[in-house]
């Protein structure tokens, strides 16, 4: 076990105001000192062609580079048209190529959902997960974690309701277990 974590953070709202961030805020704010969590940011990302594989693009380098370098990838997203949204497959699709060079081939990976409706944006979670197992990424199985009503989980000042905050503190001990750092 190595003595720190990293950490890989990539949420899938380009949102300012996103639910979703402040649930992976939360998160960040719950790990142990010795697991660092860096975000992805994949807002400037250019949409992925198969043309540039041969070619260097700065921002596809630099995800590429940090989601290799990363234990384990968190991703904390919405659900967008009953899917992941545009702008997180795209981040999964520049990191799973040139051919070859996937960085996701046995990497951690773990995913949260967040969602002011019933189904808390879940079958976004599930096409991440199915997205995972073709590029043979190593998924965190349980506890899923669809946050549905997810606006009724947040206090007036954005903060995590407590009883929401207990219920993430569950998804946070397995992840930092799944993330390889048992505290031992
Ligand atoms: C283009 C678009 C499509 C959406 N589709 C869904 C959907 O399929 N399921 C769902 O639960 N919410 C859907 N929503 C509502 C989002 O869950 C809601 O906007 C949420 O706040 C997005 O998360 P964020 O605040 O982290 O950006 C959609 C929103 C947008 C903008």
């Amino acid at each position: 076990m190595s003595a720190s974590t990293n950490v890989a953070l990539i949420i899938g709202s380009l949102r300012e105001a996103s639910i979703n961030r402040k649930f992976a805020e939360f998160i960040v704010s719950q790990l142990p000192d010795n697991v660092t969590a860096t975000e992805v940011h994949i807002a400037d990302l250019p949409l992925y062609n198969q043309d540039y594989d041969d070619q260097a693009i700065d921002s596809y380098e630099r995800v590429r580079q940090q989601l290799k370098s990363a234990e384990a990838v968190l991703i904390v997203t919405p659900e967008h048209n009953r899917t992941m949204p545009a702008a997180l497959k795209n981040v999964i699709d520049i990191a799973s190529r040139p051919y070859k060079e996937s960085v996701w081939e046995g990497k951690k990976v773990a995913v949260v959902t967040a969602s002011p409706g019933t189904y808390g944006g879940r079958v976004s979670g599930l096409d991440v997960r199915k997205s995972m197992q073709m590029l043979s990424a190593q998924m965190m199985i349980s506890p899923e974690v669809y946050l549905g009503h997810a606006t009724d989980s947040l206090n007036e000042d954005g903060s995590v309701s407590e009883r929401t905050q207990k219920f993430l503190q569950k998804f946070v001990d397995e992840f930092v277990v799944f993330a390889g750092n048992t505290g031992a």
